[in-house]
């Protein structure tokens, strides 16, 4: 890796690339390829490659246990999941959701007739505020969607309350927080339900996937019923449903990956600990951080670059790019600005001053088992060069 002191030593001003293979913020963790190659054999073997076979059955069991959650239903990916629960939980008309979120959150919403209506975040967790909460509800609204950005929890105890106080179903989008916990107690045991991805670039992948962790007998019932288009049995259609099933090569991947679980975790730390020491003190940078007392999965590197930096967000990413480190925005420019809710309120922006800010302020690194921590040193002092130079 090549050496970065000064600003003459960056790509943007014609040096060679601090690395020859592009750096990706979400690239796969793959658990014991043996491991998964004898699951495979024995799903050919067997013959069964969806509809509720052993291996989703296994892993099921071993996602519920992780999280002490009484039902986990997994699912072809985490929209799905989103729509199915939305959808068994009952909600219509208006349900408020953090414009700050991937936009599948709206989206699950929206595809079903739902209206989402964007509520404010607070800018120093990210997550929804609920006072701002509090002033989006009208007669219309039905629920509220919190979403545990970054992995870590959204301010459940107060969106219960609200929840409770004006008769609102309460949901989580959980995508980030796998094996998170909040005061202890693990992700997947608040509200209604809470809804899990297991997409390809998450820290835990199933390569598509996702799941309902819920405590609740009957709509752990439903949401079964709904995945599997209603029926009850061979030929026996109960409720109105879809195809939400998880396959069994997917129930495979997710088995080894929770495996080695420990170690991505390990290593998501390790980086994001050198990622600090190498950031630390500079001018305009902030790196988000964890509640040590909390279980965290330390999958996302958030770095917020203020309005005090001698560069510009989408500079210093500009410059990054140059060097084969391709850290992203994200969820920006927050839902409201995409052009089918822009559409739908074109003043939204007035009301969400916070999602607009840290929108605009925040950029992904690069992290997971395929970063050293010598390599994330090197992107910690391109990022101090960029900045001063
Ligand atoms: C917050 C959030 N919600 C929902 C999703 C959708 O999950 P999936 O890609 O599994 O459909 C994602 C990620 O992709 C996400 O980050």
């Amino acid at each position: 890796m090549k050496r970065i002191e000064s600003k003459h030593d960056l790509a943007i001003n014609g040096a060679v690339p601090a690395f020859d293979q592009p750096l990706h913020v979400g690239r796969p963790n793959i658990g014991s390829r043996e491991a998964f190659m004898q699951y495979a054999e024995e799903i050919f073997d067997r013959r069964w490659l969806s509809n509720n076979g052993p291996v989703v059955q296994e892993f099921e069991r071993r996602v519920a246990e992780y999280h002490g959650v009484k039902h986990c239903i997994s699912m072809c990916n985490g929209t799905v999941a989103l729509e199915i629960a939305i959808r068994a939980l009952g909600m219509e008309g208006e349900v408020i959701v953090p414009s700050y979120t991937f936009v599948a959150t709206a989206h699950a919403l929206s595809w079903q007739g739902i209206t989402p209506v964007f509520a404010d975040i607070d800018p120093v967790t990210h997550n929804l505020d609920p006072e701002a909460v509090r002033r989006m509800i009208t007669p219309r609204t039905t629920g509220i969607i919190g979403v545990h950005l970054w992995g870590q929890a959204a301010p459940v105890e107060a969106l219960q309350q609200i929840a409770d106080e004006h008769g609102l179903k309460l949901m989580f989008d959980a995508a980030h927080a796998f094996g998170c916990s909040r005061n202890g107690r693990m992700i997947g045991n608040f509200g209604a339900c809470e809804v899990l991805s297991f997409h390809a670039t998450k820290f835990f992948n199933t390569f598509e996937g996702g799941a309902i962790l819920t405590n609740d007998d009957d709509l752990a019932e439903k949401m079964r019923l709904m995945r599997n288009f209603g029926f009850s049995g061979l030929d026996n259609v109960v409720h109105m449903g879809t195809n939400g099933k998880m396959i069994e090569v997917a129930a495979a991947m997710g088995l080894v990956n929770l495996d080695a679980i420990d170690s991505v975790i390990a290593a998501n730390k390790r980086n994001h600990e050198a990622y600090r020491a190498g950031l630390a003190g500079l001018h305009g940078i902030s790196l988000r951080t964890f509640d040590e007392a909390e279980r965290n999965n330390y999958q996302y590197v958030v770095m917020e670059v203020g309005p005090d930096c001698l560069k510009t967000r989408d500079r210093i990413i500009e410059a990054l790019h140059a060097e084969n480190i391709l850290a992203r925005k994200y969820f920006w420019p927050g839902c409201h600005n995409m052009k089918p809710y822009r559409e739908l309120y074109p003043l939204a922006g007035l009301l969400l001053p916070n999602t607009q800010q840290v929108a605009d302020r925040v950029m992904v690194l690069p992290t997971g088992t395929t970063m050293s921590k010598e390599m994330v040193e090197t992107v910690a002092s391109v990022i101090r060069t960029i900045v001063a130079g």
